[in-house]
């Protein structure tokens, strides 16, 4: 299984550099990367193994992440309606609709960064995902094709930024006049009794 030791950090060099596409049929080194990879997302979203193993929460990790410089993804995570986008992707394709820009109210955080960063990242506020999903379960790839919009979307481009040698770092902004949140956004007490 993966843990934070396995997940490389900013500076190193795989996480700027453009990961190469998924040769099929997948390799069994594939296979168990896309697996580890989905498989440490959502062990990062159970208290139990966050305490056991350490680990830091997270919606999404990609491949190069693991030091892994090909074209993997996985997410776990649900859109604002609660539906669970739970996948893990093989040569993915996103392609913006529409020109409307949003951003993660608060910023956006990576496993690969270590540092609190200041400063708003803009998305695409609808995308169309394509690619191959992998189902562990019946050791096979599907096409898949769907279109998101808010959350769900900056999901899905944080990580497939990492795919393009991007971190979300390289994007942060004071102000980003022509987007709106992506959710509205209560500054919780604590944070304003300065
Ligand atoms: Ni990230």
């Amino acid at each position: 299984m993966i843990l934070m030791k396995d997940i490389i950090r900013e500076g190193h060099k795989t996480l700027t550099t453009v990961a190469k596409e998924v040769v099929l049929p997948l390799s069994g080194a594939d296979k168990k990367t896309l697996v580890d990879l989905l498989e440490y997302v959502k062990n990062s979203q159970d208290p139990e193994m966050v305490e056991k193993y350490g680990l830091r929460p997270g919606v999404g990790l990609a491949a190069p992440q693991i030091n892994v410089s090909k074209r993997m993804f996985a997410v776990h995570a649900p859109d604002l309606d609660n539906n669970l986008y739970s996948f893990a992707f093989v040569n993915p394709v996103i392609t913006p609709v529409g020109n409307n820009i949003i951003y993660l109210p608060g910023g956006e955080g990576c496993l690969s960064v270590d540092r609190i960063t200041e400063g708003l990242t803009p998305r695409y506020e609808t995308i169309k995902v394509e690619g191959l999903a992998y189902d562990q379960e019946h050791d096979r790839l599907s096409s898949v094709s769907f279109t998101v919009s808010g959350y769900i979307a900056i999901v899905f481009q944080h990580e497939y930024d990492h795919l393009n040698g991007i971190l979300y770092v390289s994007k942060l902004f004071d102000h980003l006049p022509n987007a709106k949140p992506a959710f509205e956004y209560e500054i919780a007490e604590e944070e304003t009794n300065e």
